[in-house]
Formats: C-alpha cells, structure tokens, sequence
C-alpha cells in the first residue's frame, strides 16, 4: 500500500456507492481522511462505517443540487478538519430521455446535478485550497458519453461535456494557485448485482463498442481517481483521462458483425 495521501482531508460527493464508494476506500487505503457526502444520508453513514477508518471518515448528508446545502457540508468540513486538500466531484446521474421527448425539467435537474454542482463545489473548495497556500487537486467525473454521440443522452451527454470544458479552464485559472483540476472519463462500469439500468441487450450492444470486451469495475475508476490525487501527478493538470476499456478511442469495428457471424456459424 502507497501511504502518499497521509495528512491530507478528501472530499467526495455521491460517495454511498459505486465509483464514489470505491474512490473513498482508495484514497482512505492511501492515508487520507475522507468525507464520504451523499444526498441518502442513511446509506452515506453505513458506508462511512463499513470502510471501517475510525476518525478519519465522516458522513455528510448533502444535496449537491442545492446551493445551500452544498455551503452547509463545506462547513462542516472546515468544522470537522480545517482544510480540503482533494475534491472529487462524483455524484451525477441523469434520465435517459429521447431527444424528441426530452423535457426541460430533466435538462435542468441534469445540468444541476452533473455540471453546476461541480461549479459551486470547485469553487468553495478552491478558494479554501488557495487560502491554505497548499493548493490542492479536484477530480471531476465525466462519461464517455460527453465525448461521443449516443442515444437518449442529450441532457447527460451535454452536462458532461460541460464538465470537462470546465476541468480545462479552472486547471488554467488556478494552476497559479497551486491547484490541478483533472476529470475521469468512466466507460460503462457493471452494475452493482440487483441494479439494472440497461436492458440485456443494450448491455450486448455497448459490449461490442468496447475494444477491452468487459464493463468496468468502479475500483478501476478509483485507481485512476488515487493517481490525480496524489503527487504522482503533479505535472498534470487540465488532462481528461478516460478509463473506458478503449471506448473512446474506437471508430469502425467489425466486432458486431464478427459476433453475428460468429452466432451464424454456430451449429445449429
Ligand atoms: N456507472 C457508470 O457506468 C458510469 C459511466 C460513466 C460515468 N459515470 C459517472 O460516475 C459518477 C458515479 O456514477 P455511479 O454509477 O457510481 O453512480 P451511482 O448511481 O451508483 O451512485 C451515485 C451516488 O450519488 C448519490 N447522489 C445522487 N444524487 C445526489 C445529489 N443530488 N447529491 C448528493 N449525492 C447524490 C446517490 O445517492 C448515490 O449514492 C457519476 O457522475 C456518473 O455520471 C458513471
């Protein structure tokens, strides 16, 4: 285990579960003490306690739709510890809608939840990261799905984009402030068992866009999340660094109508 996190207070929102979940234990393994904020205040307090980090792991119940409660879970940060050294925007979700009957209601919550957020969160926690004249790093969480053209996405797809535009200018603003701001771009991570988000056949058809023929596990995520964080980055900042088992680097492929000829073949 790498301690290069000891001494250094972790904040990540949407943190009860999954890629979240998995990004605190990560950076809890590597020494940091973490606050683990979640809008299901319930489940933020079990996961605070599974990770099992005594002291150094808080729960916060937080919105961070809600400009107000995002104020109240930073100062009980500050209460708590009295500094923020790593800010990892997790929390983010979003219907799928068809674009044609995509109301402006989900756009908006969308654009809050994934983009607005990390835009009032980055802010208060890099005016604290400046005044401590430590610095600091911020991680956002994107998606593939900011990156490339996809169905039912135009809400989720276009905040997400957003959010990597807005990972290259605060990492530009506030370099001079000792600052990196990086995002992770997650591929489809599997679903936790009992979760079922697509069907089984638009899991086969997102199967075949992956060069790396498998989903991503949220610890995988978690890695990449620990490397921007610690000092082993510390010449990267503005960097979009996908985690897609080569999703966003593939164009054409056969490997659809491999598996199709594949079935054929098969004897009957
Ligand atoms: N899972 C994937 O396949 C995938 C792929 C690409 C990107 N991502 C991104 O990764 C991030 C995490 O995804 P996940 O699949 O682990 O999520 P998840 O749905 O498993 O967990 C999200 C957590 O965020 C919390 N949350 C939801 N709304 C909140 C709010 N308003 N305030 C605070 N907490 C809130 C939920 O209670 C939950 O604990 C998201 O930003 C998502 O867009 C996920």
């Amino acid at each position: 285990m790498t301690a290069n996190l000891e001494g250094k207070v972790a904040l990540i929102t949407g943190a009860a579960r999954g890629i979240g979940f998995a990004s605190a234990g990560k950076l809890l393994s590597r020494g940091a003490r973490v606050a683990i904020a979640d809008i299901d205040g319930e489940a933020a307090g079990a996961a605070a306690k599974s990770l099992g980090g005594g002291e150094d792991v808080i729960a916060i119940k937080a919105d961070v739709g809600s400009a107000d409660s995002i104020r109240d879970m930073m100062e009980q940060i500050d209460a708590r510890w009295g500094r923020i050294d790593i800010l990892v925007n997790n929390a983010g979700g979003g219907k799928l809608q068809p674009f044609l009957e995509a109301t402006l209601e989900e756009w908006e919550r969308t654009f809050q939840l994934n983009l607005t957020s990390a835009f009032l969160i980055g802010q208060a926690a890099a005016q604290r990261m400046s005044a401590s004249g430590e610095g600091g790093a911020i991680i956002n969480i994107t998606s593939v799905s900011g990156q490339r053209g996809g169905e039912r996405r135009a809400a989720y797809g276009s905040s997400k984009a957003g959010l990597e535009q807005l990972t290259r200018i605060m990492a530009v603003e506030l370099a001079a402030h000792g600052v990196r701001v990086n995002a992770v771009a997650p591929g489809p991570i599997a679903p936790a068992p009992g979760v079922f988000i697509h069907n089984q056949a638009e899991q086969d058809a997102y199967l075949n866009l992956l060069p790396i023929r498998r989903f991503g596990k949220p610890e995988e995520i978690a890695d990449a999340v620990a490397f921007l964080a610690s000092d082993e980055s510390r010449w990267v900042t503005g960097h979009i660094l996908n985690v897609d088992g080569g999703m966003g680097a593939a164009g054409m492929t056969t490997r659809g109508a491999q598996s199709a000829r594949a079935s054929q073949n098969k004897p009957a």
